[in-house]
């Protein structure tokens, strides 16, 4: 079939498109750039929230109304969504053929064989085993993602990844040096270590090592970056500073979702820290690590946060002052414990104290990013930017960078002479190549 991927959510749905489409074309399929010219389309989906919900259920909108005027279409709804009640009952209304779960991802060969053969339906929500095994060829790009564990054993009570993802697994790890070492030799510069909970990988289990051995042992490919997302602040232990502090080529860059800085919205939340533990990390973090970047996830309006919790967040913002943030207006999820025992807050509520947490962060990241001015950071330049005669690329502390296109010849490394700054952007001249491996023009 001619197919085409639409993928939504996070970095391992991303990575888990690419699984879907290297079977499909080991199958004898073809990916074609357009949705229009393909005959199966699949949306690899996310449900943490419910925009991305509604995003999808107006794409399925579409694709049946085209259906029904006669093209002909196969339409799979996959990943988180695919798992959930909710999802099953979107996909009967909207007439989808291909149901898989993000557990279920390496059936899509046989479902569409189904599908090819006049079955109705497909369907299968199964976490399968041959998943954690499944070697994914190295992507075409400068960046790599690598997921090294699925799931997650948390309960965050707000959250709705681990009924979509299941229980962690972790990958064992000559699976993942192969990928990482085909990464390499395909001329990737930065690979992306993922989980939902990387700092849990190998938790429990002998055979395996830490994370933080399994970092070391990562970046001794000699790959010029490594990167990981997501850490939690419970599985945040001093052996992964140390890691990142010992380790050139492991990136001074930090994730750690805080979601409040308040304890009481923190216990309801069932994040299993508090705010004192939370800043005790953030220290260690900046007395070890030299020119480190922190980014944080926030939930705003969480049922029964006061204004004297808000502020928590607020200062929580002055005492680490990250350099970025992502910042969420609580959504209420089916299936997730504080949908059932809680009671959601007035939109009004929540938009008002979003705008003020934005606003303040705005202030903190530009205050950082001026501090680059005038100093030389080594920039991956992959993209074209929406800026017409920008490229844009990644800091090793992945600040977004942009440089005049007609410096670059080449996708790659270079090292970028900071020239201004603003709250999201740094711009900036090249002084220097490094290494690329893709010319301009194909990208
Ligand atoms: N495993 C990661 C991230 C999971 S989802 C972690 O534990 O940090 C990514 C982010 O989405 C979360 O960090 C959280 O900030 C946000 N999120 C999850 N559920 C949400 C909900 N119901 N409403 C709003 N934001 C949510
Ligand atoms: Fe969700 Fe919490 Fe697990 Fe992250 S740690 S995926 S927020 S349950
Ligand atoms: Fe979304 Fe699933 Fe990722 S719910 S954020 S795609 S793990």
């Amino acid at each position: 079939m001619r197919a085409h991927v639409l993928t939504y959510g996070c970095q391992m749905n991303e990575y888990d498109t690419h699984t879907i489409q290297s079977e499909l074309v080991s199958g004898g399929h073809q990916m074609v750039d357009h949705p229009n010219d393909a005959n199966l389309i699949i949306l690899n989906t996310c449900a943490v929230r419910g925009k991305p919900v509604e995003k999808v259920i107006s794409v399925l909108g579409e694709f049946r109304k085209d259906k029904r005027n006669g093209r002909d279409l196969t339409v799979a709804l996959m990943g988180c969504l695919a798992q959930l009640e909710e999802g099953q009952d979107i996909a009967d209304k909207f007439g989808v053929d291909i149901l898989l779960g993000p557990g279920a991802i390496t059936d899509i060969l046989p479902a569409v064989d189904a599908i090819e053969a006049g079955k109705e339906h497909f369907r299968s929500l199964e976490f399968k085993s041959d998943l954690e095994t499944y070697i994914t060829p190295a992507p075409d790009s400068l960046t790599g993602f690598l997921t090294i564990m699925r799931g997650c054993n948390h309960h965050c009570t707000y959250c709705i990844v681990p009924t979509t993802r299941g229980p962690e697994v972790s990958r064992p790890v000559d699976v993942i040096m192969q990928e990482a070492e085909a990464m390499q030799k395909a001329g990737i510069q930065e690979i992306y270590l993922l989980g939902q909970n990387v700092n849990s990988y190998g938790l429990g289990e002998a055979h395996l090592p830490s994370f933080a051995e399994l970092l070391k042992e990562v970046a001794s490919t000699g790959i010029p970056r490594v990167k990981f997302t997501t850490s939690h602040p419970m599985n945040f232990t001093s052996d992964i500073i140390d890691a990142i502090a010992e380790t050139p080529n492991i990136c001074n860059f930090i994730h750690l979702p805080v979601q409040s800085g308040s304890d009481r919205v923190l216990k309801r939340m069932a994040r299993e820290y508090g705010r004192e533990r939370y800043l005790n990390i953030i220290r260690e973090i900046r007395e070890k690590v030299d020119d480190v970047v922190i980014s944080t996830d926030i939930i705003v309006g969480f049922p029964g946060e006061t204004e004297e919790d808000f502020e928590m967040t607020m200062s929580l913002y002055e005492e680490v002052a990250y350099e970025h943030a992502y910042m969420f207006i609580y959504s209420a999820r089916p299936g997730t414990p504080s949908y059932k025992h809680f009671d959601d807050m007035p939109k009004t509520v929540k938009t008002e104290r979003l705008q003020r947490l934005i606003e303040r962060q705005k202030e903190l990241s530009y205050r950082a990013n001026n501090r680059y001015v005038g100093r030389d950071l080594r920039v991956l330049v992959k993209e074209m930017a929406q800026k017409g005669d920008y490229v844009m690329g990644h800091s090793d502390q992945n600040h977004t960078v942009l440089v005049p296109k007609e410096q670059i010849s080449r996708m790659g490394l270079y090292d970028v002479r900071i020239e201004s700054a603003t709250p999201h952007t740094l711009y900036g001249t090249v002084k220097g190549f490094k290494s690329s491996s893709i010319p301009l023009m194909m990208v």
